[in-house]
């Protein structure tokens, strides 16, 4: 099935990158938020990008302004009744995952394909949650979206293959790489990143470097683009404390337990880039 119209619940940094490359690639994009009010922020701030993009020369303004139009805002998910398939890019949290696939799965038209952007969250778990499990995926994207090249793709235990294609095909025209990750918490990338990020909080809480040593240590020793701060603070803080948490209840390996540090810098709404303050400040 090809995807002409995508609805994207979430307008946070995540939904808003996915929202942009869609309609970028051609396709009418519905956005809609909890709080209606970011749904439309986060429709400027995909202008905002689109703009630098034409002062850079790689866009044509005539392009930007067709692109910003296939993007509308809706302010609940009854806008997407007529839209072949969804992504879920809401905050990282089982219960209200849950919640919005059981909602999604009522208002979307028979045989659409619900995907999460969940970066650990069992898709066979979402997928439960309806009717339609054969027609719930994992679609995980990286941040930035526009920039990164690669999109996750997961099976739930009942995806079924023409589900499955569809959203390699998707993936495909959003101009991205896939994998095909099976359905097991933090998937391949955040199975690798997250302990990586998790380690260099303890590290830091040992002493072990500052912050600055142990993010050039990884930037010029491992020709990493970001040290592990830096880009902590760019996926945010909660959300990589979230990712830990399921990583170290679901695989149940205390390997995986989060950093009592990263506890610390979410329990002070220090949570990266975001919200102003993270392990450094913006
Ligand atoms: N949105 C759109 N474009 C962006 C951007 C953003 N937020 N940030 C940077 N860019 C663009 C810049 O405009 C620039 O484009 P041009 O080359 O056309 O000028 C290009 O990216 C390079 O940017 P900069 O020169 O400013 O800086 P840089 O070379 O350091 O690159 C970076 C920035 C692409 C973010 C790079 O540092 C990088 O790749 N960092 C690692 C990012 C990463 O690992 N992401 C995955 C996180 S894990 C995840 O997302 C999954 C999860 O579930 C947690």
């Amino acid at each position: 099935m090809e995807v002409a119209k995508l609805g994207i619940i979430g307008a946070g940094q995540m939904g808003c990158g996915i929202a942009q490359v869609a309609a970028q690639a051609g396709i009418e994009v519905v956005l809609v938020d909890a709080q209606p009010m970011l749904a439309d922020k986060g429709r400027k701030k995909i202008d905002a990008a689109l703009d630098k993009l034409v002062q850079k020369g790689k866009l044509k303004a005539e392009e930007r302004s067709a692109i910003i139009a296939r993007v509308t805002t809706a302010e609940n998910m009854s806008a997407f009744a007529d839209c072949d398939a969804v992504v879920e890019a809401a905050t990282e949290n089982q219960e209200l995952k849950k919640k919005i696939f059981s909602d999604l799965d009522k208002v979307m038209k028979a045989g659409a394909i619900l995907a999460s952007n969940t970066s650990s969250i069992s898709i066979t778990l979402l997928g439960a949650q309806t009717k339609r499990p054969e027609k719930v995926i994992g679609m995980h994207f990286m941040n930035p979206v526009p920039v990164m090249k690669l999109v996750e793709v997961v099976r739930g235990l009942a995806t079924d293959d023409a589900t499955y294609q569809s959203v390699v095909t998707l993936g495909k025209r959003f101009g991205k790489s896939l994998v095909t990750a099976k359905d097991i918490p933090g998937f391949i990338v955040n199975r690798l990143l997250i302990p990586f990020l998790n380690e260099a909080c303890f590290a830091l809480q040992e002493s072990l470097g500052s912050i600055e040593d142990i993010d050039n240590g990884v930037k010029l020793g491992l020709n990493h683009p970001m040290g592990p701060f830096e880009l902590a603070d760019l996926i945010g803080l909660d959300t990589c404390l979230a990712i830990s948490e399921v990583l170290h209840a679901e695989l149940g390996d205390d390997k995986y337990r989060p950093a009592p540090l990263l506890r610390q810098y979410v329990a002070a709404g220090w949570l990266g880039r975001k919200s102003g303050r993270g392990f450094y400040k913006y």
